[in-house]
């Protein structure tokens, strides 16, 4: 990864974890994740909605500077949308970082490139950082459309944003057949994907912003796996599911730096 952009490890604990459990986890990741390593990286972790109030308690009182993200939010600031959460509802809870148009968000919940765009822009509206997700499916990588795919969803979720906007922003490259399933994308791979994600930044908003915007990689990211991932100079930094909630596996990758790739 590039010197300028800092590297952002994020997990996303998805549908797991009452408070209870999340309050646990979160003052284990406090206490293995060293002020040396807030140094050189950002950290992040996506509890559920129910958890964040008592996870930002927890990390105000002991100052401990992980970043609090939410796992979505709807693009409505107020209104008549029953079991909804707004963005600047989390903004209130410090929330920092917002995943957007995440993989099962699409798959499970419809949620188009427009949707996505909506989202992205109420996250940057409460001035939060959204982190846009985007990836192909096996189907679209084994027949040569991934590329494409990607492009295509890059440019729906990311239409009419300021180029300011979008130097600051994250986006996550998911291959979707690589979430949950142990099967990784390839350093290599990953890589080439990032590097067509910011050339495409490049192309629709200019050379400063595709310069400066974070890519994530996700899909099975494991402590094992992390040196390699980040070696490459177009990853910026890892978006992390299944092994985000293991608090000791966490600040391994957190740590990758001390890990040869
Ligand atoms: P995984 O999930 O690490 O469990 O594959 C990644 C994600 O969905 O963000």
């Amino acid at each position: 990864m590039s010197a300028e952009r800092r590297p952002l490890i994020s997990g996303n604990w998805k549908m797991n974890h009452n408070h209870l459990e999340a309050i646990q986890l979160v003052q284990k990741l406090a206490y293995a994740i060293e002020r040396d390593d807030y140094a050189v990286a950002d950290v992040s972790v996506h509890p559920p909605f129910t958890d964040l109030r008592s996870v930002q308690t927890v990390l105000q009182a002991d100052q401990v500077p992980i970043a609090l993200g939410a796992q979505t939010t709807h693009e409505a600031e107020r209104g008549a949308f029953t079991g909804e959460v707004s963005a600047p509802m989390l903004a209130k809870l410090d929330v920092s970082y917002v995943i957007v148009g995440h993989s099962e968000r699409r798959a499970l919940f419809g949620e188009t490139d427009a949707d996505v765009n909506a989202k992205a822009r109420a996250v940057l509206g409460a001035g939060m950082t959204p982190i846009v997700c985007v990836g192909e499916t096996l189907d679209e990588r084994v027949s040569g459309r991934a590329e494409l795919r990607v492009a295509e969803q890059l440019t729906g979720s990311l239409a009419g944003l300021a180029a300011a906007a979008v130097a600051d922003l994250v986006i996550a490259y998911e291959p979707i057949w690589a979430i949950g399933t142990g099967e990784t994308a390839t350093p290599a791979d990953a890589q080439q994907m990032c590097r067509h994600v910011r050339s495409r930044v490049a192309e629709a908003f200019g050379d400063g912003p595709a310069a400066s915007v974070r890519i994530q990689y996700g899909g099975s990211v494991k402590p094992g796996n992390t040196p390699e991932v980040m070696a490459q100079p177009d990853i910026d930094g890892v978006l992390v599911g299944g092994a985000s909630l293991d608090a000791d596996d966490f600040a391994r990758i957190v740590k990758y730096r001390l890990y040869q790739p």
